[in-house]
């Protein structure tokens, strides 16, 4: 009996440690699509109305995220459960997200966008002024070539994102010390710090105003 009970007893210990390793490394929690919808009734309140807008602390639509990459939706919320992105709405709702909600969420939402774009060129040339600026700030570089195959799928894909909030984003992250808006990222607070606030807009308009794999799922459309 003590012998036909000592292996199972090793299986459970081992599955044990093995539960223990992934919840203690988020990016190895395994996202489940069908769950991560079912679990997404709050977000598409916000995410699945065409252009809704958030009033506060201005103006500007909702960002786009069915069809943005998974591992960025994952650094996002986690972003706003650390404090390095400081939006309030976002923050109290990612605030219970556990690592296992927000790999489902990631894994629904990221396979809800259009088609993936076939070339890795924008669908439309900046003009002279815009590539100026695009070159200045390497953005093609980390974004992708057609600003939504970024080089890390935890970057995100901004081609073909609302203008308004494109910009917003932008402004945030030269934003310092103020207790409900801004974003901490050091790589993109070097980088918009550079730009003038009618750049980041020329910037932002030109991006939006391009094909992008990221869209608005109406709430309708899928109940
Ligand atoms: C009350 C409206 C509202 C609800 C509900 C909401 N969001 Fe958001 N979400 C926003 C706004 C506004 C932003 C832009 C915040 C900012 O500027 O950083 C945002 C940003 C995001 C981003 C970052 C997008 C990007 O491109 O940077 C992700 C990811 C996200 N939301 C996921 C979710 C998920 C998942 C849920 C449900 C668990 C959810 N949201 C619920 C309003 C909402
Ligand atoms: C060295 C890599 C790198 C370069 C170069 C770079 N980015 Fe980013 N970008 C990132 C990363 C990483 C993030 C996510 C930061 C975060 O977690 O908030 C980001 C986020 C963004 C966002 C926010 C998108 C959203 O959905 O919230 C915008 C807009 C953006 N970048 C535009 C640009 C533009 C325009 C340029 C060029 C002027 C540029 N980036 C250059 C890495 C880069």
């Amino acid at each position: 009996m003590k012998f036909a009970l000592k292996p199972s007893f090793y299986a459970l210990f081992a599955g044990a440690m093995f539960v223990c390793a992934s919840a203690g490394a988020q990016t190895q929690v395994v996202g489940n699509a069908k769950v991560g919808e079912s679990k997404a009734a709050l977000c598409v309140g916000c995410h699945g109305i065409l252009n809704f807008k958030t009033a506060f602390p201005e103006v500007h639509k909702v960002p786009r995220i069915h069809g943005q990459s998974g591992p960025y939706i994952v650094a996002a919320l986690t972003a706003y459960q650390k404090g390095e992105r400081k939006h309030p709405s976002m923050v109290d709702v990612a605030e219970a997200l556990t690592p296992q909600d927000k790999a489902d969420l990631a894994a629904y939402f990221s396979g809800q966008g259009l088609p993936a774009l076939k070339s890795d060129e924008p669908s439309k040339k900046p003009s002279a002024e815009v590539a100026a600026l695009i070159e200045k700030g390497g953005c093609t570089a980390c974004h992708g070539t057609n600003f939504s195959k970024p080089v890390d799928p935890s970057y995100p894909k901004i081609g073909g994102q609302h203008a308004d909030f494109l910009y917003f984003a932008l402004k945030a992250y030269t934003v310092e010390g103020h207790s409900l808006v801004g974003r901490s990222n050091p790589v993109m607070a070097g980088i918009a710090k550079q730009f003038k606030p009618a750049e980041l807009k020329q910037l932002a308009n030109y991006l939006s105003s391009i094909q992008g794999e990221v869209r608005t799922v109406r709430q309708d459309t899928f109940r």
